[in-house]
């Protein structure tokens, strides 16, 4: 019998009602809409309001996704929260989500590695479906960068926004699911891009918050050299991995970080933008949020048939980065190996 793999049997997403503009940061630091459009691709972001926080939007994305695979929060036998922006440093945002959904029998933790926390859930989450130790495990990537990030800083403000997005992790049919995955870190460049203050090395005072050390501080060209590199260098080596060729991708969802970044590493891996999803120009930078929001909305326009295969990749804070390819199925079976035969998940449902 061949190994059991994992499937996304329900994908939702969630992104906060308020949008800010590039012309209403126009009006809030020296940037402009053209400066913003050509360097970065983003035309707006969602902003989360005052009393919305990250597990919020997790909840949101989550609930949606239980719904799109026809799966009960009682269910679930464990929660994943990947996120840069957890609600307080404890405890743990997946806990206040798998409360708040009713997800009674689960355990719950989060996933911090920046923003590549997404893939990295999503992979973990998958061991304990192919070990079959569970049946069913929510993944969720959230984040509300906003709350950290310095609007008086034209270098990152005009990057990010907030959203999540969440998938329900199921055991696959045959020759379904994750085909191989990636996970890697260089933490020799994490003063690349960090949040300064607040935790155990410089624990948050009055002068921290002075100092406007609270906020995420990026070494924006380092990072985007090195994103370019490690999105092709990752994917190549999952689609390698699988067994498959860069001609089979149906669907690559990188992180949407940057337009600039994502039109690079695809003309690296000789991917044509017609098989990239990109939603980045109405989202901006969400984190965690990026590629399971993209999934989500790539399943609802139709952009996943039975059988394709799709390649995710993330890369972010730490220096982390990760990617996965995994064979599309609109079917789900039972995580225990001896049980029963695929049944029809139906369609997804509009988020
Ligand atoms: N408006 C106008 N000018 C700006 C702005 C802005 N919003 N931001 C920077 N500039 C200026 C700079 O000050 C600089 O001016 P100078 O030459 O007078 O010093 C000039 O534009 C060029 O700056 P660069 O940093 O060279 O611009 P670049 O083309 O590299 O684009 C950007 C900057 C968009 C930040 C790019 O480097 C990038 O996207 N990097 C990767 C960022 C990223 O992906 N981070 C997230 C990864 S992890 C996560 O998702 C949290």
């Amino acid at each position: 019998m061949s190994r059991l793999r994992a499937a996304i049997t329900g994908v939702g997403h969630y992104a906060p009602p308020k949008v800010l503009t590039n012309q209403d940061l126009e009006r809030m630091v020296d940037t402009s809409d053209e400066w913003i459009r050509t360097r970065t691709g983003i035309l707006e972001r969602r902003i989360a309001d005052e009393s919305t926080a990250t597990s919020d939007m997790a909840v949101e994305a989550a609930l949606r996704a239980l719904e799109n695979a026809h799966a009960r929060a009682e269910d679930l036998d464990f929660v994943i929260v990947a996120t840069a922006t957890p609600d307080m440093p404890y405890p743990a945002t997946a806990a206040l989500v798998q409360a708040r959904i009713g997800a009674t029998k689960a355990g719950a933790c989060d996933v911090t590695c920046g923003c590549s926390g997404f893939i990295y859930a999503l992979n973990m989450g998958a061991q304990f479906i192919a070990a079959g130790a569970y049946r069913k495990v929510l993944v969720v990537g959230a984040d509300t960068l906003s709350k950290v990030t310095d609007f008086t800083d034209r270098n990152t403000c005009v990057l990010f926004g907030d959203g999540a997005g969440a998938v329900v992790l199921e055991a696959a049919a045959e020759g379904y699911g994750i085909l191989s995955f990636s996970l890697r870190s260089d933490g020799s460049g994490s003063h690349l891009l960090y949040l300064k203050a607040g935790g155990s090395r410089c624990p948050a005072t009055a002068e921290t918050v002075a100092r406007r050390e609270h906020f995420t501080v990026m070494a924006g060209s380092e990072v985007f050299r090195f994103a370019v590199r490690v999105v092709a260098e990752a994917t190549q080596a999952v689609l390698v991995e699988a067994g498959v060729g860069v001609d089979d991708v149906a669907l690559f969802i990188p992180h949407q970080a940057n337009l600039r970044i994502i039109e690079a590493a695809s003309k690296r891996l000789n991917i044509s933008m017609e098989r990239v999803f990109v939603n980045l120009d109405r989202y901006g930078n969400t984190s965690c949020g990026s590629i399971p929001m993209a999934l989500s909305e790539a399943v609802v326009a139709g952009r996943l048939k039975d059988g394709d295969l799709l390649v995710m990749c993330g890369f972010g804070a730490g220096l982390s980065w990760g990617a996965t390819v995994m064979r599309w199925s609109p079917t789900r079976v039972s995580a225990s190996p001896e049980q029963a035969p695929a049944e029809a998940v139906g369609e997804p449902v509009v988020n």
